[in-house]
């Protein structure tokens, strides 16, 4: 299977960096305006509507490289065949082999079968609810340990996957290539509002998934384009991205 995601910001190293040095109103701003727009406009997906952990992590590890609408044909069924993870722990290597044939990335399922075996066996059942010891179990890493903390539990967590990544570039500002991946985590963390981790970090996947777009992003529809540096700057004025304008012009 085609991996549909260009950056794999899922293992990032943490480093300690000062805090982005951010306008708080342009902050404020984009909170607010993200969050309720995600009220009115974020997609229905069966993921949103559990806080269970496991549930949670099959839906994450299956959405690191494939996309949404295979994922949505996928997920239900291997919930109903696995609906906990003592129910794939008991599993044998070659039926969840079985159950994950289509999805391709087959190492994810092996991660997933033994985060569930060591769940079952060493931790009673219970997921971490901790990022940093969710990212000790087979397959977790930065991006997915903090999704499941945040979406499962509520805790106070920044995710960066490509769609996140995409939206904080160009809403806070390009810099420099180098060292980008690490400033971009600094500014999730900046941003990410205490007590709504939930709603924000589903609503900048959204916002990234359907109208910050790589190719054709749709200014006139998005709800932060106030707060935006790169709409500011006047990239986006004919809706389409930096880059295919460049690539016309040196054609
Ligand atoms: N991609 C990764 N996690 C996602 C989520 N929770 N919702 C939509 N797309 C995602």
């Amino acid at each position: 299977m085609k991996s549909t995601k260009s950056k794999n910001f899922h293992n990032a190293p943490r480093r300690r960096r000062r805090p982005p040095r951010l306008d708080p109103a342009r902050v404020n701003a984009f909170r607010r305006r993200l969050v309720s727009w995600y009220g009115r406009h974020g997609r229905d997906l069966p993921w949103r509507h559990t806080h269970d952990p496991y549930e949670i992590l099959v839906s994450e590890i299956m959405l690191q490289q494939t996309q949404v609408g295979r994922v949505l044909e996928y997920y239900p069924r291997f919930l109903a065949r696995y609906p906990t993870a003592a129910y794939l722990a008991s599993a044998s290597a070659s039926a969840v082999r079985d159950a994950w044939e289509g999805l391709g990335y087959y190492r994810r399922a092996q991660n997933l079968h033994r985060t569930a075996r060591l769940i079952t066996r060493e931790h009673g059942g219970r997921f971490p609810a901790e990022p940093a010891d969710l990212a000790k179990l087979p397959g977790i890493g930065r991006y997915t340990a903090a999704a499941v903390a945040s979406f499962a539990y509520g805790a106070h967590a920044a995710i960066l996957d490509t769609n996140a990544a995409r939206v904080l570039q160009r809403v806070f500002g390009p810099g420099r290539r180098r060292g980008r991946e690490s400033r971009l985590w600094a500014v999730a963390e900046h941003v990410v509002p205490r007590g709504r981790s939930y709603d924000f970090n589903q609503a900048i996947m959204d916002l990234g998934a359907t109208i910050c777009t790589a190719r054709r992003p749709a200014c006139p529809r998005c709800p932060v384009r106030g707060a935006c540096d790169a709409f500011r700057r006047g990239w986006f004025q004919d809706a389409r991205s930096p880059r295919s304008r460049t690539s016309r012009k040196t054609r």
